[in-house]
């Protein structure tokens, strides 16, 4: 989604504003733009071209450049920023929801003369009714997008209180919204406001911030405030305040981030995918470690007790993309280790259907960003309806992790790239360690079992390094494959959930269709796709479903199809069949997933590689989905 970077203080905010953005295009690349409030700037030429993807606007005392495509251009256009005098800025980097991607629709908008700029990330959903009630009313509409009617909204209601006018804005929107505004007339302050769209505000010496994620002002400043939902916030140089929708000042708190900048750049590596794949066995074991002591796991920090989670009668998992496949994982997972019955949905379906579920039902809602907007609408629907909501989450006071009852948090550091890795692997590792909980809580497992669980589970990260060791042999074969048109996943039980992600992986990246398919459900109508020279991979960890496996490949591989075969050691006979194979170390077969996802995140990357993408930004995606 959209990214949003605001700064106030004593340096030049225009090269800020440019750095916090470039950490925060994983969130949206087609266009960007920065407002500046120039000191004394009023009064200097208006300049508006739209000509050549570059735009700059003069003649209020805030001077706007916005540019199509990538950062780049608008770095280029600026002399990284340099040519854009002021200290006190937003910015923004666009993924198009309302108007194509151009230099017109790209932010900061603003309202007539420039009294009012705005950058924005959400979707305002009146904003058809918005537009009418104020061109009716005078205002002329110059983009195609939902944020211009924030932007005459404001200017509608502002009379000298940016605080007022600022709640009354929120009184009239319907939808999801990160605001960052400037007005013309209040110089070294920036105004900011959030429903349902994440936003921080950062402090530092220098100045104050504003931004959408962490990593875009980490290199300035750990302080950190995840402002509260439905929170305006007034910045200055030195002073942040923060409002109630009621205009009542309130206190909120700072909390300190402890990780790196390191952690969110490549570190030598080619690209951030590569570097989380990489990352993996240290996500996984930062995850596991702190919720073992002595062979036991210690659920405590879900703050429910023994008997409250031994009462859990159904579990119901919502989530979106891969996190929806690490659900799929947990569906297998849960149902052996716990006897608990698992629900799955999609959060963007989940959230609509109106779901009948039984009185102890648990909710599950995972999320690596924690502001997946289905995702969080699905969780307060769960909540509206009087149910446990835990929340399995990776960004420490994300919106989900804030309105959960309970939070498990992965431990998965900052994750960059598009494609999710290490996020995901660090999810399926929370889910297991849940089972396990669940399972003893419940009598299912005994201490043994748990102990011998968690010993293996504490082997996962040395066996995801030992796969790493052999990335030579996925890149080659990968190499071979760059060109294809169609490659399918087929799996059975665990191996389905795990082809699901593995697909996904490749199509999100390499732009190569491709679709996972539970194997025994080929012949009723996929099989009529295969044909010569296609790639099938075929993903066998369970000892039960191998044979099953091996005839649904021997299936496609006489219509003529290539394949690729993805199995753990000792399961020699894959090679019968499949014309090449990975093997991964053995492990108990609920912890397969971990390990097979590993050659089939190396398989997306390589392929992508060799196609010459761009791996860690891919078309027309997004990393965190704040929009419905
Ligand atoms: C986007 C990302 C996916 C991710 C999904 C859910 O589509 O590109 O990688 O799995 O959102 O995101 P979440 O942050 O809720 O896990």
């Amino acid at each position: 989604m959209c990214g949003i970077v605001g700064f106030t203080g004593r340096q030049q905010a225009a090269p800020i504003l440019l750095d916090g953005l470039e950490k925060l295009e994983y969130r949206g690349y087609d266009s960007a733009g920065i407002a500046v409030a120039a000191a004394g700037g009023a009064g200097t030429q208006d300049k508006p071209s739209a000509q050549s993807g570059l735009h700059t606007e003069k003649g209020s005392s805030i001077e706007i450049v916005k540019a199509k495509g990538r950062l780049k251009v608008l770095r280029e256009m600026t002399d990284d920023g340099r040519s854009v005098p002021g200290t006190c800025g937003i910015g923004h980097t666009r993924w198009a929801t309302h108007g194509e991607p151009s230099v017109l629709n790209a932010h900061p908008h603003y309202a007539k003369d420039r009294r009012v700029a705005v950058v924005h990330n959400g979707i305002i959903e009146n904003y058809q009714q918005i537009r009418e009630k104020l061109t009716k009313e005078g205002f002329s509409f110059l983009t195609a997008t939902d944020t211009e009617a924030a932007a005459h909204l404001l200017d509608k209601y502002y009379s000298g209180n940016p605080i007022e006018a600022i709640s009354k804005l929120m009184f009239h929107v319907r939808g999801s919204y990160a605001l960052g505004i400037l007005f013309a007339d209040r110089p070294g302050e920036i105004y900011a406001v959030r429903k349902d769209s994440p936003l921080i505000v950062g402090r530092s010496e220098q100045g104050n911030f504003i931004a959408s994620d962490v990593p875009a002002i980490l290199k300035y400043t750990r302080d950190v405030c995840f402002i509260p939902n439905l929170e305006i916030v007034k910045l200055t140089e030195t002073e942040i305040h923060f409002y109630n929708v009621d205009q009542e000042e309130v206190e909120e708190t700072f909390s300190q981030i402890n990780w790196d900048t390191e952690a969110a750049e490549k570190g030598g590596f080619a690209h951030f995918m590569l570097k989380e794949i990489y990352e993996q066995p240290k996500a996984v074991r930062d995850t596991v470690s702190p919720r073992i002591s002595e062979g036991h796991v210690n659920l405590d920090e879900l703050g429910m007790s023994r008997e409250e989670l031994a009462k859990v009668s159904r579990i119901q998992m919502v989530a979106c993309g891969s996190a929806y496949h690490v659900c799929m994982t947990a569906k297998y997972m849960i149902e052996q280790t716990a006897r608990v019955p698992v629900d799955v949905d999609l959060a963007s379906e989940f959230r609509y259907r109106n779901p009948v579920m039984e009185k102890d039902t648990l909710v599950i809602v995972v999320s690596q960003s924690g502001e997946t907007a289905d995702s969080l609408a699905a969780l307060r629907e769960a909540k509206k309806l009087g149910y446990h909501v835990l929340g399995i989450v990776n960004v420490v006071g994300s919106s989900i992790a804030r309105e959960a009852d309970s939070v498990f948090y992965t431990w998965a550091g900052p994750e960059i790239s598009v494609a999710t890795t290490k996020a995901y692997s660090t999810q399926l590792a929370a889910v297991y360690l849940l089972a396990i909980g669940l399972g003893r809580a419940k009598g299912v497992i005994d201490e043994i079992a748990e102990t011998e669980m968690v010993e293996e589970l504490s082997r996962l990260p040395e066996k995801i390094e030992r796969i790493l060791e052999e990335k030579e042999r996925i890149q080659w074969f990968a190499n071979k494959f760059s060109h294809s048109k169609d490659i399918f996943f087929i799996g059975r039980g665990l191996d389905y959930a795990s082809s699901l992600e593995g697909s996904l992986k490749l199509k999100e990246i390499s732009y190569i269709h491709s679709e996972a398919y539970a194997a025994g459900e080929l012949k009723h109508g996929t099989i009529s796709l295969i044909e010569d020279g296609i790639l099938v991979v075929g993903v066998a960890t369970q000892k039960s479903l191998f044979e099953k496996l091996i005839s649904n490949m021997v299936e496609v591989k006489s219509r003529g199809a290539y394949v690729l075969g993805v199995t753990s050691y000792g399961n020699y006979s894959m090679e019968d069949v499949a014309n090449y194979t990975i093997y991964v170390p053995k492990t108990m077969e609920c912890f397969a997933a971990s390990l097979v996802v590993v050659p089939l995140q190396l398989l997306a990357y390589y392929v992508a590689l060799g196609k010459g993408l761009d791996v860690d930004k891919p078309r027309n995606l997004a990393k965190s989905v704040t929009v419905e």
